[in-house]
Formats: C-alpha cells, structure tokens, sequence
C-alpha cells in the first residue's frame, strides 16, 4: 500500500511542530518530529565532550537510543525509558542538535529510525530535510517560514508559557546562528524542496497555516 508522507520543512520557530502536530492529529496520521530525534542524541552525548567524541562513537549512541513518543494530550518523549520531554526544549539542546546535525555519518545513522514513522494511514513529518533527503517521494510537501523576529518572538513567548527564564535577544541571535548553520551545512542543508509547496507564516495563524495545508491534502 502506498503510505501517504506530508512534509513540513523550513526553520526554527516557523511554526512546523504546532501546525504538524494538528494536522496530524486531524487527519489521524503519525507524526514524526525529526528535531526531537537529533534533540534526544544531543542529550545522550551531553555526558560526554561530543565535540571531542569521534564520529563512529556517536553513531553507536545513535543507533543504540531507545526513543519512545508517546502522544497523548500532552506530548511525553522517553530516552531509555526517561521523560525527558522537558529537557529536549531546551535552547541548550537545540544548539547542540544542530551542531551534531551537520555530520554526514550521524544523519546517515539516523536514517532508519526515521523512516519507520511511515506507517498506515498516513505521516506527518517535520524538519528540514524530510522533503529532500528522508522522504523524498513523499505526496505532499510543505516549506513553512516566518520572519526571523516572528520566529524569535514566538520561540520567546513559547519557553515563557513553559515557564523557562527566556531573553528574546539571546533567543534572536541563538535563532540566526542556528539557522545559518543549518542552511549552510554541506549535507542535508534546509532548503526547501523543489516541489514545496511555500508557506509564510509571518501573518497568519496557526489556523490558517493549518486550512492551508490541509487544503494541499483533502
Ligand atoms: O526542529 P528542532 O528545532 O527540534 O531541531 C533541532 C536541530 O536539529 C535543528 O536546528 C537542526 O540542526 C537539526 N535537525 C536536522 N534535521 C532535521 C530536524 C532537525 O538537522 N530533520
């Protein structure tokens, strides 16, 4: 059977998870939330100097995490059998996401896990190279931007709501070095894919971001 994917790719604070996560839940698709897995391996390695790890010890890590999502109404990541929902928003963890994201080896080891979310009736998958590198022959494709200060001012107001000390120049300047890291690496950078469909969310709800993609898929 031919297991529809939705591709929602594009920066930080765009909006993907939100808007990915209620399109899934309309639809009743799998979600997959690419980042939390670059996120949980940041973490696992947070013991150890990653700067100063070698690469095929940090593949090991990669392939030997036990992730587990569990999607009730609230969202509950287990890493070896440890919530560590909270810990994976962090800035801290992101930035070193990212760092580690830019190895080819790592992004290769993390590969498999990734594709297993497709799974009937259908995925929903957020990142920055679901279009381009992991699902590339997915149906429908979706990059979704904002404004660097919309996106800044968003991720400030998220961590506040999570109760998280947050300062939004910090934030600003952590957005653009990550996004420029990103963008700029050889191997899987974030651009959109060709057949993207491009969403701008600098104006727009969360709701209409939401109807407009779902226009793409009904
Ligand atoms: O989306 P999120 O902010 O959780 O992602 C954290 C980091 O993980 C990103 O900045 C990016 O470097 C990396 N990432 C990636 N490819 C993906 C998803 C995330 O390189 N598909």
């Amino acid at each position: 059977m031919d297991i529809p994917v939705l591709t929602l790719d594009g920066p930080s604070g765009a909006g993907k998870g939100t808007v990915s996560r209620l399109i899934a839940q309309q639809l009743g698709w799998h979600y997959l939330d690419s980042g939390a897995i670059y996120r949980a391996l940041a973490l696992e390695l947070t013991e150890k100097d990653f700067l100063h790890t070698s690469v095929a010890e940090i593949v090991e890590v990669a392939l030997a995490m036990d992730l587990v999502f569990e999607c009730g109404d609230d969202r509950l990541v287990k890493l070896n059998g440890q919530d560590v929902t909270d810990l994976l928003g962090l800035e801290s963890t992101g930035n070193n996401a990212s760092k580690i994201a830019a190895i080819p080896e790592i992004r290769a080891a993390l590969l498999q896990k990734q594709h297993d979310f497709k799974q009937a009736p259908g995925l929903v998958a957020d990142g920055r190279d679901m279009g381009t590198v992991v699902f590339p022959d997915a149906k429908y494709k979706v990059f979704l931007t904002a404004s660097a200060s919309k996106r800044a001012e968003r991720r400030y107001k998220q961590l506040k709501q999570k109760g998280i000390d947050a300062n939004l120049l910090e934030i600003t300047a952590d957005i653009q070095e990550r996004d420029q890291r990103d963008s700029e690496r050889q191997f899987a950078p974030l651009i959109p894919a060709a057949d993207a469909v491009y969403i701008d969310s600098s104006i727009l709800s969360i709701q209409a971001v939401v109807e407009e993609v779902l226009s793409l898929v009904r």
